[in-house]
């Protein structure tokens, strides 16, 4: 709680000249506010070319790979762009294949305690943050539909060159590595396995190494000017 957090108690103190219990969740709500205003995602490179038909405004490399990434590579099917606006995210969940292993052999067993746990009346976000193994269960753990089982959010895509790791667990290091696990339809290595509830829109893609370094050079046009200077 915000409340009690010493941390921000003195900021609090000095933003809004309360403390304590004199915090409301008014005060949260302007610091929410506040903070969200500064996570500007606008004027990218990408904004300037498709929006604002600057054709120098992305490089050779970034152009060719936004045809990856709208065809072959068919990223915008999940990571959407609209007529007037971009968000990079249909907002929907899937299971990439990202992390799943670790489970895969164990989940009646894990389900069975975790749901066990859940009719207790324990916390699922305290289990799934605290527990990787629970976590790994993703959407599953919050509406107990198998269709859901190990799928995560669509993220949006804006600025994600300078937001390293990736995936719900970190577990790719870079924009390639990302885009090479696209490439092997949700594998790190190609012989590592597939899940049963891995989403039907991830399979391989056959991208050439310069259509995928194409592709890395897209999502470095995604990044704001104003989002980079404020790092
Ligand atoms: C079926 C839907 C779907 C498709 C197709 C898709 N993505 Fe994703 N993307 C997701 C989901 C869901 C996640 C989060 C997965 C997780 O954390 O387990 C994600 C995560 C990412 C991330 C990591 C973002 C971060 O901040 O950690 C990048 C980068 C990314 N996708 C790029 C791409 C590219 C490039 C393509 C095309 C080659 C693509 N995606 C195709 C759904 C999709």
């Amino acid at each position: 709680m915000v409340r009690d957090d010493p941390d921000y108690q003195p900021r609090f103190k000095e933003v809004f000249g309360v403390s304590g219990d004199a915090i409301t969740i008014e005060h949260v709500k302007q610091a929410i506010a506040a903070f969200e205003r500064t996570l500007i995602s606008g004027d990218s490179p990408f904004d300037r070319w498709y929006f604002g038909r600057d054709r120098k405004a992305m490089s050779e490399a970034a152009i060719r790979g936004f045809k990856v990434y709208m065809e072959q590579g068919r990223c915008v099917s999940c990571h959407t762009i609209a007529e007037d606006h971009a968000l990079f995210t249909d907002n929907r969940f899937n299971n990439l294949n990202v992390g799943f292993e670790r489970i895969a052999g164990r989940l009646p067993k894990l389900t069975a305690a975790f749901e066990k746990s859940k009719r207790a009346g324990g916390n699922v976000d305290v289990a799934v943050l605290s527990n990787a193994n629970l976590s790994e269960l993703g959407r599953y753990a919050v509406n107990d539909q198998w269709r859901s089982m190990g799928a995560f959010k669509t993220p949006t895509l804006r600025n994600v060159a300078r937001t390293a790791p990736y995936m719900h667990d970190g577990s790719l290091k870079t924009l390639k590595d990302v885009v090479s696990f696209y490439s092997k339809g949700g594998r790190v290595k190609d012989k590592d396995p597939i899940n049963a509830y891995q989403s039907s829109g991830i399979r391989p893609l056959g991208l050439s190494d310069k259509q995928q370094a194409d592709l890395v050079a897209f999502l470095e046009a995604l990044t704001s000017p104003a989002y980079a200077k404020s790092k």
